[in-house]
């Protein structure tokens, strides 16, 4: 089967592919928003404990069953069951990874689409034509519906392509140019009147905050979106790691690099917003909290480079144009899980398989769009919250209970033939067995009794 799949043609190809899944809204967005909205530095301490010592065992689970597979998340996990029965949960779990990662890249594609017509705002501004960029900046249904099919279809040109001329090359050029662009914005407002401010509130921890529970429950969402986990991508990317590559050392790059970018958005963000307070734009509520994540990126960002003059329109486009390139990597990621299905367990055509997959998804996107105010929030919370950590739990269970633990041996020796000497070989196996199920189910209930 390896054979007629594609593959990653290097390990650079592959870093930047799964850290550009990785490397998304969750990171440039997501996660400097609700540093800022909680404890800001406490809530940066335990989003990378968390990114350690869970996600990325979590990561190396969903690597390591892609790889000895090289194959869907159905397929991966039937192969890995040890009876009928597991069999049975394995192919529930594998296609409940696909309908989740579906309604995931549903609401992903609309919030990039407001990218992408903020990108189109900035350029309108540049030429004059005001009034243009403020309907690309204005809520409506054809802007919205609009821009999300844009988006949808530069995802589904992409994936069309395949592995390697789809995935690994837009994601090996887009991902230097968006760590270049986000480098660039942090030097830039850092030199701003009111960044130190925001620098302070980012990196020192108010450690009352680190005790409350629910923010260790936001801070292992974040961590889980971000690495994007529990939604079979980065099985299905690990799928295609070709057999010498060293998988904990592939993961640990891509959960590096990861962790690397949020941390570096936060230091765009946070110090923006309080220039922008600086500036005269309102950033807290009337009740002193802050203005909240929804509210951040379309308002306060907005209001903030409008201030900045001249420079604040290419400001304005590098900034829009890097979250576009962010979700774009990502998003590629997503749609591949439901094509690899349908072309592996159903014999389509890529080509097919890709636009049938895209346009389902599309249409998705569209019913919410239609009635926004009771779907966006039902969906956004359905995935994040429920959906990837519960799937999160079920990789870790097949790995650490079903799996032939001297078959993952097999698997690590390819790349390592000492493998088990190693630490990871020392550490991992019990630890995805009994610790990742059980801190991400404690977790999981606590988000509800908080
Ligand atoms: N990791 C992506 C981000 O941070 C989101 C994502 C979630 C991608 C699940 C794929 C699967 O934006």
């Amino acid at each position: 089967m390896a054979t007629s799949r594609g593959e990653f043609s290097s390990r650079f190809g592959f870093i930047m592919a799964a850290a550009g899944s990785a490397v998304g809204l969750g990171n440039i967005w997501g996660f400097p928003t609700q540093a800022a909205s909680n404890g800001g530095g406490a809530f940066l301490l335990v989003y990378l404990v968390l990114a350690f010592v869970l996600a990325y065992p979590a990561l190396m689970a969903e690597l390591i069953i892609g790889r000895h597979a090289h194959a869907n998340a159905v397929q991966a996990l039937r192969l890995i069951s040890n009876g009928p029965k597991s069999y049975k949960v394995g192919t529930a779990v594998g296609l409940a990874g696909i309908v989740a990662v579906s309604f995931i890249l549903s609401f992903y594609a609309i919030v990039a689409g407001w990218m992408i017509t903020y990108l189109c705002g900035s350029l309108a501004e540049i030429v004059g034509l005001t009034e243009l960029a403020n309907w690309f900046v204005e809520f409506g249904p054809v802007r919205n519906i609009g821009s999300m099919l844009i988006f949808m279809l530069l995802t589904i040109g992409i994936i069309s392509e395949g592995v390697h001329d789809g995935i690994e090359r837009w994601s090996s050029r887009l991902m230097p140019v968006l760590i270049v662009t986000l480098i660039l914005l942090v030097l830039y407002v850092l030199t701003l009147d009111g960044a130190m401010e925001g620098l302070r509130i980012y990196l020192i921890p108010d450690f009352k905050a680190v005790m409350d529970p629910q923010l260790v429950v936001k801070a292992l969402g974040a961590a889980f979106f971000s690495l994007s986990l529990g939604a079979g991508t980065m099985l299905i990317y690990g799928s295609y790691i070709p057999d010498e590559g060293n998988l904990p050392v592939l993961g640990g790059w891509v959960t590096l690099v990861d962790i690397l970018i949020a941390v570096a958005a936060g230091f765009l963000i946070l110090p923006a917003m309080y220039v922008a307070q600086h500036n005269g734009v309102e950033i807290f509520a009337a009740d002193g909290s802050l203005l909240n994540e929804d509210t951040l990126i379309f308002t306060v960002l907005p209001a903030l480079f409008e201030t900045m003059g001249g420079m604040g329109i290419l400001v304005s486009l590098m900034f829009f144009a890097l979250m576009t390139i962010a979700a774009l990597t990502s998003s590629i990621s997503m749609l591949e899980v439901p094509v690899s299905y349908a072309i592996e367990n159903h014999g389509m055509s890529r080509k097919r398989a890709v636009f049938l997959a895209g346009g389902i998804i599309a249409l998705a996107s569209t019913v919410i769009l239609l009635n926004f105010d009771s779907l966006f929030g039902l969906v956004v919370a359905g995935t994040t919250r429920y959906a990837q950590p519960l799937l999160g739990i079920m990789f870790c269970v097949f790995a650490g209970w079903i799996w032939h633990r001297d078959s993952i041996l097999q698997e690590l020796r390819k790349s390592e033939p000492d493998a088990e000497n190693g630490l990871f070989w020392r550490v991992w196996p019990w630890y995805v067995r009994f610790v990742c199920p059980t801190i991400i189910l404690l977790i999981f209930v606590q988000s509800f009794i908080g």
